[in-house]
């Protein structure tokens, strides 16, 4: 039984990479921070620097325009950018850097013209008027005001699709909602002319992108029956991120039956706590949540799960952590981004009492840490042997391995000289808690 990767034939062809522009012509250098959204939208400003001219680079030094694309979540993100616009300054001062654009969150935060003053940044970017880039980088002025309709980098292997912009919740810690505004949800016909027109360019990989995709509703449509659609056109669909209040079991249904969905389900939870996700405004029990996790496992018996958690929201006992890490272990997820809570300015929470101590959250943040480890690795390790279809996201590097990823949506480190968007076959060798290893590369 050999374990050496094969090459599959059914694989889309990925369009030549954007043509350089010659020696001597402007450099930007576009940075990105944060979640999906974010690098949707930084590939929409790097169309547009490319068409006005610029050659993208990945450094500042070589850059004469530098775009932070940054994200507002969380105190810890605004402390990286605060890092990065220090030394863009330092560079600048060098003669270096000439311009320096701050967009995505911060952008469209309070925090933006303090920052504006202090570094002395050029332009000043919300997440609504992405499209003002266009005007400062010499191109004729954009009309889009709805920023999903602007394109994105076509004929790449893989690509997001946004489906919904901002977020009816009020979730007590998030300051979502006050960046990206209320949930606007794009037309289904706008939808499946940009994966049509992106499946034709060479596209082989398709996400649909939102704050809570499975809230999307447009005239009298619900998300399952988009997702229904885009399967049915695209060649692998996969969707970001869900609310346990809006998941359908219908949906989760679909994920099992359609060839073409990735098996693989974000469900953030937050909390296993009652009283915690009451607090924080989630809208569900934890009892729905593991009603729905049954109906996916059940559904989808090969699938992968994975979540969101906050640890140490103001208020958090020891009882309500005991239940997150219960849990964890019930539901068994495949992976999770565990979070300590970092207090927003503007949000509920940041007003409360019962202010978690440093070393509490960070002993209970290590116990959830665990937790989730523990059953990903036990579950990753039934992988082993297993023969699988898996996806290449991320040539190979020197060592030659790629990165890719399973039709259940398991991450796998293969060695194959594959590029991306085509499909290798593998034998699944060894298995860590986040990783599979496949062929040659087996431990
Ligand atoms: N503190 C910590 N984590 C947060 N998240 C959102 N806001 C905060 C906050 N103030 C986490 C949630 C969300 C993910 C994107 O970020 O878990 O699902
Ligand atoms: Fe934030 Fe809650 Fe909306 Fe998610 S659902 S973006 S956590 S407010």
């Amino acid at each position: 039984m050999s374990n050496a990767p094969i090459k599959l034939s059914r694989k889309p062809q990925p369009a030549e990479p954007a043509a350089r522009t010659p020696k001597g012509a402007r450099t930007a250098c576009i940075r990105t921070f944060g979640c999906q959204m974010n690098v949707h939208d930084s590939d929409r400003m790097r169309r547009m620097i490319l068409d006005a001219g610029y050659a993208e680079v990945h450094s500042y030094e070589e850059a004469d325009l530098v775009i932070l694309n940054t994200c507002y979540v969380r105190e810890n993100a605004v402390d990286r950018v605060r890092g990065h616009l220090g030394e863009l300054n330092r560079l600048r001062r060098e003669g270096r850097v000439k311009k320096v654009a701050l967009a995505g969150c911060i952008g469209a935060s309070d925090e933006s013209s303090e920052l504006q003053r202090r570094y002395n940044i050029d332009l000043v970017l919300g997440t609504h008027n992405t499209y003002e880039l266009a005007e400062f980088v010499g191109l004729p002025t954009m009309e889009e005001t709805y920023t999903p309709e602007l394109p994105g980098t076509e004929g790449e292997h893989s690509e997001f699709v946004t489906i919904m912009t901002g977020c009816n919740y009020q979730c007590s810690y998030c300051i979502v909602p006050t960046v990206r505004g209320r949930m606007v949800c794009r037309p289904m016909e706008s939808v499946l002319e940009e994966v049509e027109r992106l499946v034709e360019s060479g596209t082989g990989y398709v996400t649909l992108l939102g704050q809570t995709v499975d809230a999307w509703r447009h005239d009298g449509k619900r998300f399952c029956d988009l997702l229904q659609r885009v399967a049915d056109k695209a060649p692998r669909v996969w969707f970001t991120t869900s609310h346990p209040s809006n998941m359908e079991d219908r949906t989760l249904r679909l994920i099992g039956e359609k060839e073409t969905i990735v098996k693989r389900l974000h469900l953030p939870v937050q909390s296993g706590s009652d009283r915690m996700l009451k607090l924080m405004h989630r809208g569900y029990k934890s009892e729905r949540y593991r009603r729905k996790i049954e109906v996916f496992r059940e559904a989808v018996p090969d699938g992968t799960l994975s979540t969101d958690i906050i640890v140490g929201h103001p208020g958090e006992t020891e009882e309500d952590h005991e239940r997150t890490v219960e849990l964890v272990e019930d539901c068994g997820f495949d992976s999770a981004y565990v979070f300590k809570f970092s207090p927003r300015k503007g949000t509920e929470a940041a007003e409360l009492d019962g202010t978690v101590p440093e070393g509490v959250v960070q002993r209970r943040f290590l116990e959830v840490l665990r937790a989730v480890e523990q059953n990903a690795f036990a579950r990753n390790q039934r992988k082993v042997g297993s023969l699988e279809e898996i996806y290449i996201r991320h040539g190979s590097t020197e060592d030659g391995k790629a990165i890719g990823e399973t039709w259940s949506g398991h991450a796998v480190h293969v060695k194959t000289d594959a590029k991306p968007g085509e499909y290798v076959r593998a034998r699944i060798g060894s298995a860590g808690p986040h990783v599979l290893y496949a062929g040659e590369t087996a431990l």
